[in-house]
């Protein structure tokens, strides 16, 4: 293992940027409480970590546009925004870049973390509780999101939360909510389509409240419209790759009939590497939603700056289940060259897709490995 420069993993993450095309957030702190930022939950090295979380964090941010979108919104037109189990503030930085401070409000059960997007993002936020029954939205919202908490919640609380959320928006309002879907699940299903675990990772927040979820998309539909909800629509394995993503309405929203799966790349640089006789090998896999078709090109950022051309090819096996094979396709791809100009000092590579609709989206971002 080489040692790291003290701002490689800051590095990474502005050149995941650069590579995405994407300006950074004007707020870039992450609290260090986070749960959403530690190596227990990334499972990535170190310095991959700041790019990771921000990466998610923005996913989400196009993921719930692509489905207001579908919806016949937009946060253009939202008065108030509701990013429900907000916790630190992943997506709340995008958001609050989206669509200023004065229109984002955040709540969460951990008050730090309510302290924290308060003060550091200067949004409106308020405590969320434990029971569904003791919550108080402060008013009501155009659009609510929910990134991951239903997919945690036990039977007992996952309709009531609903119910109080589906309340707390306008009439016209739009609700955004993730589940995980049950083919992530690597242990029994309940045959009755709601799975509960008793495990998060949480190191704070009792599991028999919140553990882990995966609920057959049906049965959410069945249980949203319950609430009142009497529209409502499922994307599975929309966002992460691993969560469906579910809007719900009491008004009627026909272009959910036609909302489709976000044009983002997933997948990961599994080899970067600079021989010291300057030969570089660079290569991975993408994968894409099978409806959006195959690459039209991949590419690789060398130091947030240079482009290079990548091979792909479709993978030759079909993923499994649990990785999605459903949905997704795979494509391998890599480059190859002489590089003797990157002997010197530490580089980083980002590798790109560009989408069949032309979207480019950089799914990760590493450092060159020297290698014998
Ligand atoms: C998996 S994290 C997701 C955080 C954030 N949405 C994101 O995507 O980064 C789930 C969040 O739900 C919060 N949470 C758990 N129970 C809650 C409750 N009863 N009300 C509000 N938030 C809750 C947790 O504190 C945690 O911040």
């Amino acid at each position: 293992m080489h040692s790291r420069s003290p701002d490689a993993e800051e590095r990474l993450q502005n050149d995941w940027f650069a590579a995405a095309g994407l300006q950074p957030p004007r707020h870039l702190a992450i609290h260090p409480d986070d749960d959403m930022y530690q190596g227990r939950v990334l499972q990535v090295s170190p310095e991959r970590r700041r790019q990771v979380y921000m990466r998610c964090g923005h996913e989400s941010l196009c993921v719930l546009e692509n489905a207001l979108s579908a919806a016949g919104c937009s946060l253009d037109r939202a008065g108030a925004v509701l990013d429900f189990a907000c916790g630190y503030g992943r997506l709340l930085r995008f958001l609050v870049d989206r669509c200023g401070a004065e229109r984002v409000h955040g709540s969460d059960i951990l008050a730090p973390a309510v302290q924290f997007v308060r003060d550091t993002f200067g949004i409106h936020a308020f405590d969320s509780a434990r029971r569904p029954e003791d919550l108080v939205l402060p008013r009501r919202y155009d659009v609510i999101h929910v990134g991951s908490l239903f997919s945690h919640l036990p039977r007992a609380t996952f309709a009531p939360f609903l119910a109080v959320l589906a309340r707390g928006l306008t009439d016209d309002g739009v609700l955004v909510f993730t589940t995980h879907n049950p083919s992530v699940h690597r242990g029994a299903l309940d045959p009755s389509g709601f799975t509960f675990v008793p495990l998060s990772e949480s190191e704070v927040l009792a599991t028999a409240d919140y553990g882990s979820t995966f609920v057959e998309p049906a049965l959410v539909q069945a249980i949203a419209k319950a609430q009142g909800l009497t529209a409502v629509a499922t994307l599975e394995r929309e966002v992460w790759r691993i969560q469906d993503v579910h809007v719900a309405s009491r008004r009627d929203l026909p272009g959910l009939r036609h909302w489709r799966p976000t044009p983002i790349a997933r997948g990961s640089i599994v080899r970067a590497e600079l021989r010291a006789d300057g030969h570089a090998w660079v290569g991975g896999f993408v994968r894409l939603p099978r409806v959006l078709g195959a690459p039209r090109e991949v590419w690789l950022g060398v130091d947030g700056a240079r482009l290079v051309r990548a091979e792909w090819r479709p993978h030759p096996q079909a993923l499994p289940d649990g990785e999605g094979g459903r949905w997704f396709d795979q494509f391998d791809w890599y480059t190859e060259g002489p590089a003797a100009e990157l002997l010197a000092g530490e580089h980083t590579v980002a590798a790109i897709a560009v989408l069949a609709d032309g979207t480019r989206s950089c799914f990760d971002a590493r450092l060159l490995e020297r290698v014998c």
